[in-house]
């Protein structure tokens, strides 16, 4: 087995299924959307096209995917949160995207995917999650058309830093990669997706992409604090931290934000791979 896949079970969707989680996603999807339409520009999704969002969450990329196929294209999102699809769905629905309908399954189970092929199978952020992510990668590759595209964009956590170093991020950043850890997530996931469609029997990507972002600590504290915020009860729970160790924690990065306000602050760096499938 290599170090990029493990057989061992999704221990528990770390990021949780809160409100206050649920309002992250969005505004983590905001903050990527021109790297995201960036990419569905490259690989050319044309009026009518057949897309799938695996792992959709707050449906923010099923918006950028019917905004270019058009009325006459249809976009699936599925979910394992049945609640946050049927979310995401009345909203599209509402802004007038009524090709977009919505599954509630779990993609490393081994139910066919409905709807295949597609022109297009996009996953942002998924696999990172999932112990089984090469096995994944396969299924959501055969529900690839002749001709389509597999687009998948993923976090490296390394990209994480401020400068100076200070020691409320880095716990912030501790307790958060020790949680991924804990339940069988790869927090690399972005830099080995070549490793990964080379393992899942794709081969080379025909390209990659990296985005970052910079912001200053007094705004960017917000992903990791609020992404802190959504893993602490996995964290408790495996003893990562205690709950004073975590008020204490919350404490040093309000003093250091308003310290050290116009540091500049990196995030996780987000990375694409994308491969089209042979004509037939
Ligand atoms: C970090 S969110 C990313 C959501 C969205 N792709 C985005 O970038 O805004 C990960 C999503 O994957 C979903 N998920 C986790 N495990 C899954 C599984 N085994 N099958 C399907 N979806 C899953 C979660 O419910 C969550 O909505």
């Amino acid at each position: 087995m290599s170090t990029v896949e493990t057989d061992r079970p999704q221990a528990r969707y770390a990021l949780g299924h809160s409100p206050e989680e649920y309002d992250r996603l969005r505004t983590q999807a905001r903050v990527w959307e021109g790297a995201t339409g960036r990419l569905l520009d490259r690989v050319g999704l044309a009026p009518g096209a057949n897309c799938l969002d695996a792992g959709c969450g707050p449906g923010e990329t099923m918006r950028l995917m019917a905004e270019r196929a058009g009325p006459a294209g249809r976009v699936l999102g599925i979910d394992t949160d049945a609640q946050l699809g049927a979310m995401a769905l009345a909203a599209l629905h509402e802004a007038g995207h009524r090709q977009c309908s919505f599954h509630a399954q779990d993609l490393t189970a081994g139910e066919p995917i409905p709807g295949a092929p597609f022109d297009l199978v996009y996953a942002r952020l998924l696999l990172f999650h999932l112990p089984q992510r090469a096995a994944v990668l396969v299924r959501l590759w055969d529900a690839v058309a002749p001709g389509g595209h597999l687009l998948v964009q993923d976090y490296d956590l390394r990209g994480i830093s401020v400068l100076p170093a200070l020691d409320s991020v880095g716990e912030l950043g501790r307790v958060i990669t020790s949680v991924f850890d804990a339940v069988g997530a790869d927090v690399h996931t972005g830099a080995r997706l070549p490793q990964l469609f080379a393992q899942a029997g794709i081969g080379s990507p025909d390209g990659t992409d990296v985005a970052g972002r910079l912001e200053p600590l007094a705004t960017g504290r917000a992903l990791l604090e609020r992404t802190f915020r959504s893993v602490l009860p996995v964290a408790l729970a495996h003893g990562i931290t205690t709950s004073a160790g975590a008020t204490g924690t919350l404490a040093a990065i309000d003093r250091d934000a308003a310290r050290f306000a116009d540091c500049p602050m990196g995030w996780p760096l987000l990375i694409g791979a994308w491969k089209r499938k042979e004509p037939a």
